[in-house]
């Protein structure tokens, strides 16, 4: 399948490549002009380095796609360099559904959050960012999930690791033995980022199963072997 692939070089970005690799996929994927000397992703063939608010170089790049993922996002903590949660969220995957509709790229995968439409800023631009994909009338499937954990293997991009606070996992586990808690155990628990990619895959995969499904954690867990 060939997918278009944006936020590849985060921390989701840099496990999902190379499974997707191994998955058989053909790959091209956006890099910001302003990212491109961070990683190594920024001088490999199959990367497109623009903004992605530009949308003449957005139509060249999915043109041909099957698929578009996005794994854009930001936190709080950027603010100050110039990204926020308007533009690399919301923006970004209005951009994205935008010129998938132009292009005639049929689905979108969209890495979302647990509790996106909840209360707060941040989940209530999540789900303004699913709003924005599902109004552009695709095949999209969405992924909450919770906490993400970076593989013990060292992949890292440039905007770090992702770990779970002290605890979390221990207590989000133990909420699991509580009578009627078992799948809000699972959805809240802290998730490794390969299950989450192992996800995009399986839904890349499946559409028949995946086309319009919000994927939580009690459907990531349910992919491990253990
Ligand atoms: N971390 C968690 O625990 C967690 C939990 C649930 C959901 N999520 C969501 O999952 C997604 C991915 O998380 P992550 O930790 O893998 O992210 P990350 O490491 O912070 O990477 C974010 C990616 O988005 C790109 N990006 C940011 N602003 C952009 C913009 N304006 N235009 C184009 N690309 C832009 C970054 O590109 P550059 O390299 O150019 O900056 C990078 O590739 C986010 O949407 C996040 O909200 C995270």
């Amino acid at each position: 399948m060939k997918l278009f692939v944006a936020g590849i070089t985060g921390a989701t970005g840099q496990v999902f490549l190379p499974l997707a690799e191994k998955a058989g996929h053909e790959l091209v994927f956006h890099v910001r002009p302003k990212s491109k000397d961070k990683t190594p992703l920024g001088s490999d063939p199959r990367a497109r380095i623009f903004d992605l608010t530009d949308d003449g170089a957005l139509d060249d790049a999915i043109a041909g796609s099957d698929a578009i993922v996005s794994f854009v996002g930001t936190m709080r903590k950027r603010f100050s360099d110039g990204d926020d949660y308007a533009t690399s969220d919301v923006g970004s995957a209005r951009s994205l559904a935008k010129a998938a509709k132009r292009k005639g790229v049929p689905r979108m995968l969209l890495l979302s959050s647990v509790g996106a439409g909840g209360s707060g800023a941040y989940l209530k631009m999540k789900l303004a960012c699913e709003d924005a994909v599902r109004d552009e009338g695709l095949a999209w499937t969405m992924f909450r999930p919770s906490i993400l954990v970076s593989p013990a293997d060292g992949t890292e991009s440039h905007h770090g690791k992702r770990e779970a606070p002290f605890g979390t996992t221990a207590l989000f586990g133990a909420l699991g033995y509580l009578p009627g808690l078992g799948n809000v155990s699972l959805d809240y628990k802290p998730v490794p980022i390969a299950l989450v990619c192992k996800g995009f895959l399986e839904a890349l995969a499946h559409p028949e199963r995946y086309d319009g499904k919000v994927v939580l954690g009690r459907d990531l867990w349910a992919l491990s072997p253990s």
